[in-house]
């Protein structure tokens, strides 16, 4: 079996973060959420990956360059625009050969892994089986609708009028049978060949298409909230290990993860918290709930339930909380008096409250 990750997609709402970077490689917990993917197909034992790539292919290839670093073997699948889940699949034609393969969406996270639906899939084996979750609003996704025995009879892509709330959670295993779906179906009215669409076709035929429950935590890499979510989440089960150095004055409580060459003087640190390598934390309260990346400078600040990207500074800062500072972005406080000074670039947002 192969692995195909979809990573060609441009993430307009992550703006401004997508302005500079992929949201595939956006860090949530100082990683990025394509190494979290690319893990989990590991530990499920494949090693043939395909990654779909767009605008963003020499990043990602830059930052995963052949995979031997995670066992695995790389191949970069060039995708001209973002035309659709089932273009991707096109796209992959020659690499996936008549394998079966798990396609994954390089922005959805599921810390527990994917094991449970390969395991259905192994246990018995259809043209398609499709991850899906109950969620509250299913308007936002595609939408599966099961018979009794778990076939699934009828896949929507954001319907005005859901008749089930079964959103598919990005994570789908075919037989080589969805390229005869693939080739035979149109352009959506967005524009975009769909994968739902060919999965559709295959019910229409008479196939067996199956979906199996995610019963553990999901996310889709949407929007700024949906990242410091999944950042919480996936902290949750972080490893505490201090390799950089703390000082006597310092206070470290819960899990707290240091890495090396980092630096903390005189501060509080209330896990769950990773920082990175290389970062400097003086005078500051930070955690729970906040990932700081490699060589940030944070001074005289409190930040909380927030992500801080490599390279940035924060100095005399409080109560941050909710936000998330892209790669080396500078925020400082101008002092007591109550002015600020702000050069916010493009679809950047910033709430400031006084008290
Ligand atoms: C895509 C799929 C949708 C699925 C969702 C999961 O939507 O088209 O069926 O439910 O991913 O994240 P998109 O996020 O591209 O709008």
């Amino acid at each position: 079996m192969k692995a195909l990750v979809l990573a060609g997609g441009t993430g307009t709402r992550l703006r401004p973060f997508s302005h500079t970077m992929p949201k595939q490689l956006i860090p949530v917990a100082n990683k990025p959420v394509l190494v979290h993917i690319l893990q989990d197909l590991r530990a499920q034992g494949l090693t043939e990956v395909g990654i779909v790539v767009g605008g963003y292919a020499e990043d990602i290839a830059e930052a995963l360059g052949d995979g031997r670093a995670l066992g695995l073997r790389i191949t970069y699948l060039p995708q001209d625009a973002p035309r659709g889940l089932a273009h991707g699949v096109a796209v992959a034609r020659e690499f996936l050969g008549d394998d079966d393969f798990v396609m994954y969406l390089g922005d959805n996270m599921l810390p527990q892994g994917i094991g449970g639906v390969l395991d259905d899939f192994r246990a018995h084996r259809t043209p398609a089986r499709l991850a899906v979750q109950p969620v509250a609003d299913p308007r936002a996704f595609g939408v599966a609708e099961l018979d009794a025995e778990r076939r699934v009879v009828r896949v929507v892509e954001k319907p005005a009028r859901p008749r089930s709330d079964l959103a598919l959670i990005g994570v789908y295993v075919f037989t080589a049978r969805i390229h005869e779906a693939v080739a035979a179906i149109g352009p959506s009215a967005r524009g975009e060949l769909e994968i739902t669409d060919a999965v559709q076709w295959l019910i229409d035929r008479g196939h067996d298409v199956r979906a199996s429950r995610h019963t553990g935590y999901w996310r889709d890499m949407g929007s700024v909230d949906d990242m410091l979510e999944c950042n919480r989440e996936m902290l949750r089960t972080l490893v505490p290990e201090v390799a950089g150095t703390v000082d006597d004055s310092s206070r470290i409580t819960g899990a707290v993860r240091i890495g090396a060459g980092s630096r903390v003087a005189g501060s509080t640190i209330t896990g769950p918290v990773c920082i990175g390598r290389g970062t400097v934390v003086e005078g500051s309260v930070i955690g729970p709930d906040t990932a700081v990346g490699d060589g940030c400078v944070v001074t005289g600040s409190e930040v909380s339930y927030s992500i801080v990207l490599d390279a940035a500074t924060v100095d005399g800062v409080e109560g941050l909380h909710g936000s998330v500072i892209g790669r080396a972005a500078q925020v400082t406080s101008a002092g007591p008096e109550r002015r600020h000074r702000l050069m916010v670039g493009d679809h950047a947002s910033v709430r400031l409250q006084t008290t």
